[in-house]
């Protein structure tokens, strides 16, 4: 059974593209047949970080408008099989996205893909309802921050709410994915704790991307970090992330601490 993901968040520049991205690789080289969608119409960075924008020929609009079939405006990824990138469109108004248009696409997705990883753009966009409404998981980004925490609370009520899934009175699956997670600072205080942030938004963590330059490099040559390298803090963690969407119990390992988190993690989930 295919399953509809988004990734979203409350704040811009979280890691919602990047993780988008690695979740999205790193599932399909562990054998699953995935798209990522770009829902940021107007930005266009999902097709940059895939390393795939000279390749774009249509995009989502075009398919919900008609002028192209979805088979021609999905991108396969030439390195890893079984991925494949669905672009958005940088010039276009974004009200050309309508509800009933996304509705049809995915539905034409979950028939192709056993999983659609949805990027979204920030939650104050209206595009980030759209992103969410077909939704069966979600992916909330959040940074070890105040303002980043706050505002994932908001999106957190939308997902309860707004989706599909909230008018037929049905649960949302909601993980928690904390990224730019940087040990020193949150150590001198500069940064919220793993635990302060577990304490305000109660939904299960889905993992803990440490912040690293190797992200950057990676998107600089538009790899996604678990392809171009995969034993990197952020690598490992995006893998494991992805083995738990997949189901398994993996512990989580706090970056710079020895302690993890697994009773934490799964307490939650039945609580
Ligand atoms: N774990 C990380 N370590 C270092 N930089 C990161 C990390 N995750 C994301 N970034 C950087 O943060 C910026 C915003 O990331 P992006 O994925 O585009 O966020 P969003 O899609 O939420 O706006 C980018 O420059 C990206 O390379
Ligand atoms: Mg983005």
């Amino acid at each position: 059974m295919s399953k509809v993901l988004v990734v979203t968040s409350g704040k811009g520049g979280v890691g919602k593209t990047t993780s988008t991205a690695a979740l999205g690789a790193a599932l399909a080289q562990l054998g699953k047949k995935v798209v990522v969608v770009d829902f940021d119409v107007g930005l266009r960075n999902l097709d940059l970080v895939m390393g795939a924008e000279r390749r774009v020929v249509f995009d989502l609009i075009n398919v919900i408008q008609g002028d192209a079939k979805l088979v021609q405006a999905l991108i396969r990824d030439k390195r890893i099989e079984g991925l494949s990138l669905l672009p958005a469109s940088q010039t276009r108004d974004k009200d050309a996205l309508t509800a009933e248009g996304v509705g049809r696409v995915i539905a034409e997705l979950r028939e192709k893909f056993d999983w659609v990883l949805c990027d979204s753009p920030a939650g104050i966009e209206k595009g980030a309802t759209l992103a969410m409404h077909h939704a069966d998981a979600a992916v909330v980004v959040t940074n070890p921050e105040v303002s980043s925490v706050r505002d994932s609370d908001r999106i957190i009520g939308m997902l309860d709410s707004k989706t599909a899934r909230a008018e037929r009175g049905e649960r949302i699956e909601k993980h928690l994915l904390l990224t730019r997670y940087d040990a020193g600072r949150a150590n001198r205080g500069e940064m919220l704790k793993v635990d302060d942030v577990l304490e305000i938004l109660s939904i299960p963590l889905l993992g803990i991307i440490p912040e690293s330059e190797e992200v950057l490099k990676a998107s600089n040559v538009g790899s996604p970090v678990t392809l171009n390298s995969p034993q990197s803090g952020p690598g490992r963690a995006y893998f494991d992330a992805a083995r738990r969407l997949l189901g398994e119990q993996l512990p989580v390992t706090v970056p710079g601490e020895k302690r993890s988190l697994l009773g934490k993690l799964f307490g939650r989930r039945v609580a």
